[in-house]
């Protein structure tokens, strides 16, 4: 059924992109230190070997503005271009002000308006559609959109379940509207979703208004991650391959015509569950979690920038970008490179 919400006036095109990793490694070796796993459980079980964890007073607005400065480079935009800042995250520096808030100080883009955005791993492509229709509408011209996590400061580090799963980092793009037509990297076609009667399966009780922070909560660490991992496993699966299907069938575009999918980068498994279910070839299939793990909404942001940097995705390619995380939620899109 077509999407009201996917019909657009204007070409908008990702114009540059970007991605931060911070410098310190946590091998799967170093986790067998900390909890009963082991190496062979957890790249066996999801295909993690190392994560990417932030130095003490790094945050998450510091990830995200290295990315961001590594976007605006690739685009070729400066500060004073960028009149649109959103930040997906849910590890922000802090309830409010928004994170987007400190990337815009740290980056000078004084014509900005800015603000964050909390909806998982999927954020960073909710980010690219919110964007999209500020563009499209003509009330924003260069907006700067970044995926950016600092999940080492919500995991409960003896907690083998959910430890050995996330990671740090940031990724970033640029978009731009296109008079011409011409341009490359067109976003065609997205799909947004979100089922809350799933708000238990994947969340961080405390620490919000309903479970405010008391020594009591921080004891039985109520501010840190909970995750039933087999439920989100399941709904994962059939969720993006919904989201995926929905933005191909917008474009009348079917599986064969993917030339590289970007996923959400939570467990190979899933991943490979999904494209053998859809007939895409895993040599079509962008993986990086090997070596950053999950990193929620920055996932997808920072597999974008790697594929764009080292040729993994090259002029008119059929890009289709799904994520899938807390919320529930889940996003696609589809870029034309
Ligand atoms: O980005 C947000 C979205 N999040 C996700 O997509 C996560 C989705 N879920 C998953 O990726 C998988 O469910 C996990 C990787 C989290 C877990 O894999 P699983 O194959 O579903 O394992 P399980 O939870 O069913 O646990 C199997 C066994 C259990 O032992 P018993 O009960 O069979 O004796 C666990 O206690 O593995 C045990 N286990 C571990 N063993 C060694 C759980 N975690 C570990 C561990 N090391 N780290």
């Amino acid at each position: 059924m077509p999407d009201p919400t996917n019909s657009f006036d204007c070409a908008v095109t990702i114009a540059g992109t970007g991605s931060y990793l911070p410098e310190k490694i946590l091998t799967n070796a170093d986790l067998e230190v900390l909890v009963d796993t082991s190496d062979e459980w957890i790249t066996s079980r999801t295909g993690i070997r190392e994560r990417r964890i932030a130095a003490d007073g790094q945050t998450t607005s510091d990830l995200a503005t290295e990315a961001a400065k590594r976007a605006m480079e690739d685009a070729g935009v400066s500060a004073e271009d960028i009149d649109l800042i959103i930040v997906a995250t849910v590890s922000p520096d802090a309830f409010f002000p928004a994170t987007a808030c400190y990337v815009q100080k740290n980056i000078g883009a004084t014509n900005a308006m800015s603000f964050d955005i909390s909806a998982a791993c999927s954020g960073f492509l909710y980010g690219i559609q919110i964007c999209r229709h500020f563009i499209n509408t003509g009330h924003r011209k260069t907006a700067l959109v970044i995926g950016a996590e600092k999940l080492s400061s919500m995991v409960d580090w003896e907690d083998r379940n959910t430890c050995i799963l996330f990671g740090d980092g940031a990724g970033a793009a640029i978009l731009k509207r296109d008079d011409t037509g011409t341009a490359g990297r067109k976003i065609i076609s997205s799909s947004l979703g979100s089922d809350g009667r799933q708000t238990d399966i994947l969340h961080v009780p405390g620490g919000g208004s309903a479970c405010p922070i008391t020594a009591d909560n921080v004891d039985q660490k109520l501010n840190t991650i909970r995750m039933q991992g087999r439920e989100v496993y399941k709904y994962a699966v059939n969720a993006m391959r919904r989201a995926v299907e929905t933005v191909l069938d917008q474009a009348g575009l079917k599986a064969d015509d993917v030339d590289m999918l970007i996923p959400h980068q939570a467990n190979l498994r899933i991943i490979e569950a999904i494209t053998d279910r859809m007939g895409i070839p895993h040599e079509k299939t962008f993986v990086n979690l090997d070596k950053y793990g999950n990193t929620s909404a920055a996932a997808v942001a920072i597999a974008l920038d790697e594929a764009n940097h080292t040729g993994a995705i090259k002029s008119g390619d059929n890009v289709v970008l799904v994520a899938f995380g807390a919320g529930l939620t889940w996003a696609s899109t589809l870029v034309r490179w």
